[in-house]
Formats: structure tokens, sequence, C-alpha cells
């Protein structure tokens, strides 16, 4: 049932126009995507909300875009290129390779039932080369998670920023893991985008007093994950991860786990990764990427809790959330039959309104295009003149427009529209002259 759910949200992404196979033409490549029309308005959605959210309104935090190839210098020091790495298991009959913590090694090949092999660590950093030399030295690394970008760029936001403990760095942008078994659609793959927090605090004396920054930023988290349209009661869970299984660099982690249709899995994490990175960093480069306290002048390595956030994670956690089959009347005869919505929150979104003319008629056509133009300064607005006005709600509803507006004859009359709640499907006529500021209003609510 759960596992159909998944198809279906599938379906629907390529259908209309979310989420492509990558390079699909030429037979894809190994569970790569591409995001649509609508799939990278959702997309950008997300980003500026984030941005707006963490970095924009608050003056305790700044941001940053980082390169994405950074010396290799760097993966040395954070401790990535010896210890960034997962178990991995190869069949010895059919040679498939899997990753030993994710199956029942007793069990044999998941796929042949032959015998494993010996777990040996696969290290996940994707290697590239710079300039015209083939040698070890123009060996680069692609970053595995934007967060070391932060570190790296610790004295030059201190130098140019003047921001006093504690304090905040936000970053949004891609990350390359090569993933033994990339999979599950969007979830699991190695080319993926991420919006992470480094938010620094002063050396704590007792563990409380990290502690109270991780819980703040843990309620903050699901705050955020309960914008996305996520029932938080009844969809996350939260996993405190114990020592073996965090990661080199961290000493407390929480996972928020999501209940895809797939299984609970990893949806964000927050960790404590203590001074670890500043430290590493300064020591190895000979950089001062101390904090000097404004009043005591004492210098030292401030601590850091990172909340992260995949931002294809949160695409597909929200659309899983957002999809609602109900039954509900057909325009046309009053039958009864199951409508697709995608309850995404308004903000949230692709097209947050469509102009439908009853008929193509030039009459109908020309009043209903002025209006989407307009619309179309303040909204991402969709214009649809094809098939019955019954199969162009339920395209809408679809794709999680909240309102749709039809013009009909009486609109030449009276100078009035319908718009159509995508939830509650009630109708109401209003003045085409208001309709924007109606529509910009109940934006606004959200
Ligand atoms: N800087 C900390 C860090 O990178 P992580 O738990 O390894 O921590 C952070 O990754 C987030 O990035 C995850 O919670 C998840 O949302 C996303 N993520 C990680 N690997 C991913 C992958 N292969 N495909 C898609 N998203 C991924």
């Amino acid at each position: 049932m759960e596992i159909d759910l998944m198809d279906k949200i599938l379906s629907l992404a390529k259908r209309r126009g979310f989420v492509f196979p990558g390079s699909e033409i030429y037979g894809g490549l190994q569970n790569s995507w591409d995001f649509g029309p609508l799939g990278v308005e959702l997309k950008r959605n997300i980003k500026a909300a984030w941005w707006d959210r963490f970095i924009r309104r608050r003056p305790d935090m700044v941001g940053l875009d980082a390169s994405i190839l950074m010396n290799t210098k760097v993966w040395e020091a954070s401790g990535h290129l010896k210890k960034f790495s997962d178990p991995l298991v190869e069949c010895v009959k059919c040679h498939k390779r899997f990753r030993g913590d994710r199956i029942k090694t007793e069990d044999g090949c998941p796929e042949c039932g032959g015998k494993l092999g010996e777990a040996k660590q696969f290290n996940m950093m994707l290697k590239t080369r710079l300039g015209a030399t083939e040698d070890k030295a123009s060996e680069v690394y692609f970053r595995p998670e934007t967060a070391q970008g932060i570190f790296v760029n610790f004295k030059n936001i201190m130098d140019t920023e003047r921001m006093s403990l504690p304090f905040g760095v936000g970053q949004i942008g891609k990350a390359f893991r090569n993933e033994i078994t990339p999979g599950n659609f969007i979830f699991r793959t190695r080319e993926f985008e991420q919006m992470e927090i480094e938010y620094f605090i002063p050396v704590p004396e007792k563990d409380k007093d990290w502690n109270n920054y991780f819980e703040y930023w843990r309620k903050e988290m699901l705050e955020w994950i309960s914008s996305l349209g996520v029932d938080v009661k009844k969809e996350i869970r939260e996993l405190e991860v114990p020592e073996k299984d965090r990661a080199h660099y961290s000493k407390r982690t929480v996972d928020f786990e999501y209940a895809f249709p797939f299984g609970e899995e990893e949806l964000y994490g927050l960790a404590y990764r203590g001074d670890f990175d500043l430290k590493n960093h300064g020591e190895t480069s000979g950089a001062d990427l101390k904090y000097k306290d404004p009043v005591s002048g004492e210098e030292f390595y401030p601590h850091v809790i990172e909340p992260t956030f995949g931002v294809e994670r949160s695409i597909l956690a929200a659309m899983c959330s957002a999809y609602t089959e109900e039954s509900a009347p057909t325009a046309e005869k009053g039958e009864e039959e199951t409508r697709v919505v995608m309850k995404f929150p308004k903000w949230l979104a692709p097209v947050k309104a469509a102009v439908l003319p009853l008929s193509k008629k030039e009459e109908l056509s020309s009043v209903a295009k002025k209006l989407a133009d307009d619309l179309r300064n303040d909204l991402f607005v969709d214009y649809d003149e094809t098939q019955s006005i019954g199969k162009r709600y339920r395209r809408q509803d679809e794709i999680g427009t909240p309102y749709c507006v039809t013009i009909d004859f009486d609109s030449l009359e009276d100078k009035k529209a319908t718009i159509r709640d995508r939830d509650t499907m009630k109708q109401e006529r209003v003045a085409i002259a208001e309709i924007k500021s109606y529509l910009l209003e109940r934006f606004k609510e959200q």
C-alpha cells in the first residue's frame, strides 16, 4: 500500500513535470534526476523560504556561497579522506555491491542469494581533475558537505562581519557523494543539495551549555519541518543517534526521520560538532581561526551546532505529505470521482493560481489573458483554455494550485470571475479588478 504511494508520486512527478529521470534519452544515469518546470519552482520556493527564515530575518546569521571544489588539504584536515566511508560488501557470485549496514549480510546477496564477501570501507568522496595535467597533484574532490566551506571562511567572515558569539553562517549548495547504493527516487542520489547552518557558540563549560543551543535548534528544525506541510507528530520520529553510528566529528546527533513510503528514513540531522573543524583547520593551515572575545580579549576556538537540511529530501517529504486522494463530484455530471490533490502549503505550491476561460472564444480569452498577465507580475500563474473545465480543475488539483480563477460569459456582464479554492472546492464570485488583492491577501494569511 505504502510502496504504491511511492509509485503514484513517481508517476505524478514525471507526468506533471516535477522530476524527470536524468539523461533519459540516453537510458538515464544511475539514479540521477532532473527537476522539471514545476519541480524547479518547488525547489526555489523551499530554498528561498529557508534563506528568508534562517538568514535574512535573523540578526545572528549571515550567508555564504563557497566553491564546490576546494583544496584537498581541506578534506585531509576535516577527516573526510580517511573517515568518510560506508561499509561495502560484494557478492562473490554476481559481484553486485551493497552497503553492509543496510542489508542483513547473514542472509546472503539480496539479488542472487550468493555468499557475500568481507565488508570493506568504501570512501564516498567523488574525485575529478583540475587543469590539463593527469598527475596526482591535479586531483581534487567535489565537496561531500557544504559545511567545510563555512569553516574555512571563518576568519574572512569574522574580519568582515564583526559577529559576536553566538552567531551562525548558513549556506545552500550542491554536495556530492559516491553512494554505494543510491535509490528511492530523489531520496539518495550522488548529486544533491544541502541547506546547512554552522551555529558558533562559546566554549561550553558544562554539557547543559551546548545542550541548550542544541535543544533550541531542535525546536527550530521541527517548526521548519511543519511549515512544509508535514504532520510532525505523526510523520516525524526523532532518533538519538548512538555513538557508534555518528559521523566522525559528532558528539551528539539527532536525526529527524520521516515516514517515507519505503520506511522511516533520515530527513534532516542536527549535530554537535564541538570545536573539531575549526581546531583542525586552524592547526593544519596555520591560519588564525580563533575567536577573540571582545570583552575579555580571550582567544579560543568556538564550538558549533549544525542543523543540516537536504533540499531533495525536503521536496520528497513535502510531496508525500501533500499527496491526497479524495472522492469528489464531477463538475459536469455531478457524479463522484477520485480527485488527486497535492495539498501543498500555499507558499510552497509551484503554481499559485490558474486562470481558466470557460471557452476558447476570443471575448473570454482576451479578458482571461489580460488578468493572467496582470497576476503574473506578483504570482506564478498558469493559463489554460484546453479541455473541459472539470478536467482543468483536476489538472490544477494534481499539481497543488491553491486557486483557480474562471472567466465565464457572465464575467463579460458583471465584470466578476469565479475563484475556486483547491481544498474546500468552494467557489466565490469576485470582481475582476479585485482578484489580485484577493489572492495576495490569502497568500499573506498563511
Ligand atoms: N554537514 C553534515 C552532513 O552533511 P549528513 O547527515 O551526512 O550531514 C545532511 O547530510 C543532509 O543531507 C541529510 O540529512 C540529508 O537531508 C541530505 N543528504 C545526505 N546524503 C544525501 C544523498 N545521498 N542524497 C540526498 N540527500 C542527502
